[in-house]
């Protein structure tokens, strides 16, 4: 079996202009540094504003800082008139390792469907880059018992088209939006049923290798008083994390879930 390595992601969402981010990657760097953060053990990557990420840049690079960072979104579109669009490109040119596509809030608010999801994803992995493909039910299918089959659909489609390869290079996200940003984390149990059955999926559809290989996230209420226990199942490979991404000590308790 592939030692697949956990990616702890912060996903800071509409937070911290570019000022605040600089403050929060350095605090976040000598926390890390202080704790002896082992990058073979965790990776800890920032998906931050547009606005931050060369600011982010700018630190990693300068500073040796051991994370990866990247963008929330991304256009589907290459160049042209799309005014308000950040393409793929100019993401890839800010040397963005990761790029979060088809979050909950990004479905909801913007209607994002999976079809639009599967087509980001493509954008993101022809310029060089990892998509980190999100999905997850809601309150009433999950009060229905009806998880596994929902996002196991979301998963079909957002995947469509997309060879072994990129399969095995990319990562999803599974969040119940039920537990997003609302401090109702799913147990652990709940979420190795549904990374589980995504695994299964993968390997159903693209091979053993990919399955293998794809890293799968948790997400939703990620602390660090709970992440231990979601890291110990055997299909969890890291977390998403929105708020608790937001401050340093509590991020890097979360990204050296390995120390406790
Ligand atoms: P939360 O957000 O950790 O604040 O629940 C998770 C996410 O939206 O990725």
């Amino acid at each position: 079996m592939t030692d697949r390595t956990p990616l702890m992601a912060g996903n800071w969402k509409m937070n911290c202009n570019h000022v605040e981010a600089a403050g929060l990657v350095q605090k976040l760097d000598w926390t890390l540094k202080d704790g002896h953060y082992d990058a073979s053990k965790s990776e800890c990557a920032l998906i931050v504003p547009f606005t931050d990420i060369r600011t982010v840049q700018t630190l990693v690079e300068g500073d040796k800082i051991p994370m990866a960072y990247g963008a929330q979104d991304v256009s589907l579109y290459a160049s042209g008139a799309y005014t308000g669009e950040i393409s793929a490109d100019m993401l890839a040119k800010l040397k963005c390792a990761y790029v979060v596509v088809g979050h909950s809030e990004r479905r909801d608010y913007h209607g994002e469907t999976d079809e639009i999801i599967n087509a980001k994803a493509k954008v993101v992995l022809a310029a060089g880059m990892i998509p980190i493909v999100c999905c997850g039910e809601k309150l009433d299918i999950r009060k229905a018992g009806e998880q596994v089959p929902f996002v196991l659909a979301q998963v079909d489609i957002c995947l469509a088209g997309l060879t072994a390869e990129q399969v095995a290079s990319l990562v999803i996200a599974y969040e119940p939006v039920w537990a997003i940003g609302t401090g109702e984390v799913a147990t652990p149990e709940d979420a190795q049923e549904v990374c589980g059955a995504i695994r299964e999926r993968v390997a159903a559809t693209f091979g053993a290798e990919a399955a293998d290989k794809v890293r799968i996230q948790y997400g939703g209420s990620v602390k660090a008083n709970n992440i231990v226990d979601i890291m110990a199942k055997p299909d969890v490979d890291g977390a998403l994390v929105g708020g608790a991404s937001l401050n340093a000590d509590e991020f890097a308790k979360i990204v050296m879930f390995y120390a406790v």
